[in-house]
C-alpha cells in the first residue's frame, strides 16, 4: 500500500458564476461533513473559473473549510501586457493550491503545444503553486500509435518546465473519454498512469514518482470511482461533468474501494 493521499478534483470548465460558485461549495462542504467524509482519504479539490476564485477563497477561510481550490489554467508570463492573461502570482495571491494546465481543451481550442505547457508548469512551480499536469491522447492517437505512446511523450516534454523538490500531479485524460460518457476502463487507465509513473520516476527520480499521485479523468462518475481506486497507479480522478452534480461529486469523493 502507497502512502499518496488521494486526490478527487472537480474541473467546472466555464460554469458556475461567483454567486453559484459560494452555494456550491458551501453545500459541498455540508455534504461531506453530514456525511463525516475523512479528508484523510481523500482531499478534495475545486476548480472554478478564475472570476469566482475570490469568493471561493473567501468562503474557504472564513469558515476553515477542507476544500482546497485552485484554477484551470494559467500564463507562463508572471506579470506584463498579456491581455486577458492570469498570472502564478495572482492565484497564489488567492491562496491557490493548484493549478490545471494542458487540459484537452487548452490544447485543442488554444493550440497550446507540449512546450507551452511545460512552461506553465514551471510558471506554476515559480509561485509555489502545484500544477495538475494533464495528458491525453484522442481515439485517432490511439489507434495510431496505442495507449500509452502520446501521454507518456506530453508528460517527457511538459516535466521539462518542472522544479526540481516542487510536487506535481499528473492527470491522464484521454480525449476520447472526455465528456462522452465512455470512461475508460479501469484496467487501461492503470496501464496508462503506470507508464507516466514511469516517466515521472525517469525525469524526476523514482522518490519523486512514488509520491506523484496520478489521476484519471474522462466521464468519471460515482457509479465508476471505485473500479479506478483499485488500480495501483491511480490516485484519484479529474472530474468535469459529475462535478457540478453536488450528491453525485460528494459520492465520488466519498468512494469505496
Ligand atoms: O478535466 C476533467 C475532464 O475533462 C473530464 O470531463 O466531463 O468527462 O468528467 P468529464
Amino acid at each position: 500500500q502507497n502512502q499518496r493521499v488521494p486526490l478527487i478534483a472537480g474541473n467546472w470548465k466555464m460554469n458556475l458564476d461567483h454567486l453559484q460558485s459560494i452555494a456550491f461549495v458551501q453545500k459541498l462542504a455540508w455534504t461531506l461533513k453530514d456525511a463525516r467524509h475523512d479528508f484523510a482519504t481523500a482531499e478534495v479539490a475545486v476548480f472554478p473559473p478564475f472570476t469566482d476564485l475570490r469568493s471561493v477563497q473567501t468562503l474557504v477561510n472564513a469558515d476553515d473549510l477542507p476544500i482546497a481550490f485552485g484554477g484551470q489554467d494559467l500564463s507562463a508570463h508572471d506579470s506584463g501586457a498579456y491581455t486577458g492573461e492570469i498570472s502564478g502570482a495572482f492565484l497564489k495571491a488567492l491562496d491557490t493550491k493548484y493549478v490545471i494546465v494542458g487540459h484537452s481543451e487548452r490544447r485543442q481550442y488554444h493550440g497550446e503545444t507540449d512546450a507551452d505547457i511545460a512552461a506553465k508548469v514551471a510558471a506554476a512551480h515559480r509561485h509555489g503553486i502545484v500544477p495538475i499536469i494533464c495528458v491525453g491522447e484522442t481515439a485517432e492517437d490511439l489507434e495510431q500509435h496505442g495507449p500509452s505512446a502520446v501521454p507518456v511523450a506530453q508528460l517527457r516534454v511538459a516535466l521539462e518546465g518542472a522544479a526540481t523538490g516542487s510536487d506535481i500531479v499528473v492527470a491522464y485524460e484521454p480525449v476520447w473519454a472526455i465528456g462522452s460518457g465512455l470512461a475508460a476502463t479501469s484496467e487501461q487507465a492503470q496501464q496508462v498512469c503506470a507508464a507516466l509513473r514511469g516517466v515521472v520516476a525517469e525525469v524526476l527520480g523514482d522518490d519523486v514518482a512514488e509520491a506523484t499521485r496520478i489521476l484519471y479523468g474522462g466521464s468519471v462518475k460515482a457509479s465508476n470511482i471505485a473500479g479506478f481506486m483499485r488500480e495501483a497507479d491511480v490516485d484519484g480522478a479529474l472530474v468535469g461533468g459529475a462535478s457540478l452534480l453536488l450528491e453525485e461529486f460528494a459520492s465520488i469523493v466519498r468512494f469505496q474501494k
